[in-house]
């Protein structure tokens, strides 16, 4: 490929995935991907591998068009900025209008699964992102996350030691993604060469209820574990009792809320279309977590 490729965040989880697959492709050569991030120093082992890297910061909207210069395709990976309200879109917005004014010819994003319809507190920044993208009128790549298998690790190791997950999912249904395939789906989707907008929902291969994640993992684990079934209102009592910071509260009972009014339950082929390959199954991840969720 002779286009060149930028990838924000990219000292982060997400972003490094995508970077080491990217440049494992041997699509591009290193020349032609600039890894970024607030702190440049993280990425420094790329440096030494020819990638060029160079400091992002969408807090610093003045230095952005500058940042991107030259970059053809640009990630942008969304922040975790979630404590004050407005910051997340405003930063994702900085980055949208600093790509289309340094000249990028696609500007592609990591969304949530349907932001358009969704309980959980932040869609707004996520929708926002996509509709300042899509009124650029440069060609996009939208990749709505599902869940990671990742987040498991908020409840499950608390619940398993106890044997009693709280939960205000119901019967709600979730199709967890393994962080892993999600960046191997983007770093595909970057590569791609059609010319075409593409909106993809990156999923694992099926949706489960609480209770049968529940069940995997006490396969998985040998341990007991039951879920017990609370309203928000418990549940955000149980957070704050357990000491979540009250800006995270709710939005972590949002999570519950979306899932149990079944607005996340949608499992896609999207990952292995992009990756040719299946995702990681669910029972997997449980069992080669197995030992760290019982930590
Ligand atoms: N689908 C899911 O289940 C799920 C779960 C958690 C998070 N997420 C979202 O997906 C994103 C990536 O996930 P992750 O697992 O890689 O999380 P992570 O490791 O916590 O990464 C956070 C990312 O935000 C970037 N960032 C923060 N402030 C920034 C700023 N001012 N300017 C530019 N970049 C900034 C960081 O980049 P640098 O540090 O390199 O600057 C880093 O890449 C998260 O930020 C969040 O929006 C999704």
């Amino acid at each position: 490929m002779s286009e060149t490729i930028l990838i924000t965040g990219a000292s982060g989880q997400l972003g490094r995935i995508v970077l080491d697959q990217v440049l494992a492709s041997g699509k591009v050569a290193p020349a032609s991907v600039i890894a970024a991030s607030r702190d440049p120093s993280k990425l420094a082992a790329y440096a030494e591998k020819g990638v060029q890297v160079r400091k992002v910061d969408f807090d610093d909207p003045a230095a952005l068009p500058a940042a991107f210069a030259g970059a053809d395709r640009i990630l942008i990976v969304s922040t975790d900025a979630l404590g004050e309200p407005g910051k997340r879109l405003a930063q994702h917005k900085a980055a949208v209008e600093a790509a289309a004014s340094a000249g990028a010819k696609r500007i592609l994003y990591t969304s949530m699964p349907q932001p358009d319809d969704s309980a959980v507190t932040f869609a707004g920044d996520h929708l926002g992102t996509e509709n300042a993208i899509k009124a650029t009128g440069l060609a996009y790549t939208i990749f709505r996350n599902g869940w990671y298998m990742e987040n498991l690790f908020m409840a499950l190791p608390h619940a398993l030691q106890t044997g009693q997950w709280h939960s205000a999912s119901g019967n709600g249904r979730i199709a967890h993604v393994a962080r892993r395939d999600v960046g191997e789906a983007i770093a595909a989707g970057l590569l791609a060469s059609d010319g075409e907008s593409r909106t993809y929902t990156l999923t694992g291969a099926a949706a489960r209820t609480t209770e049968e994640i529940a069940a995997a993992a006490s396969r998985a684990t040998g341990r007991p574990l039951r879920v017990v079934h609370v309203t928000d209102a418990e549940l955000a009592g149980g957070l704050k009792a357990a000491g979540l910071p009250d800006f995270l509260v709710p939005t972590v009972v949002s999570f519950d809320t979306n899932t149990r009014e079944g607005k996340i339950a949608m499992a896609t082929g999207d990952v292995e279309a992009l990756t040719g390959h299946k995702p990681t199954s669910l029972e997997d991840f449980l069992s080669e977590n197995a030992q760290a969720l019982q930590a």
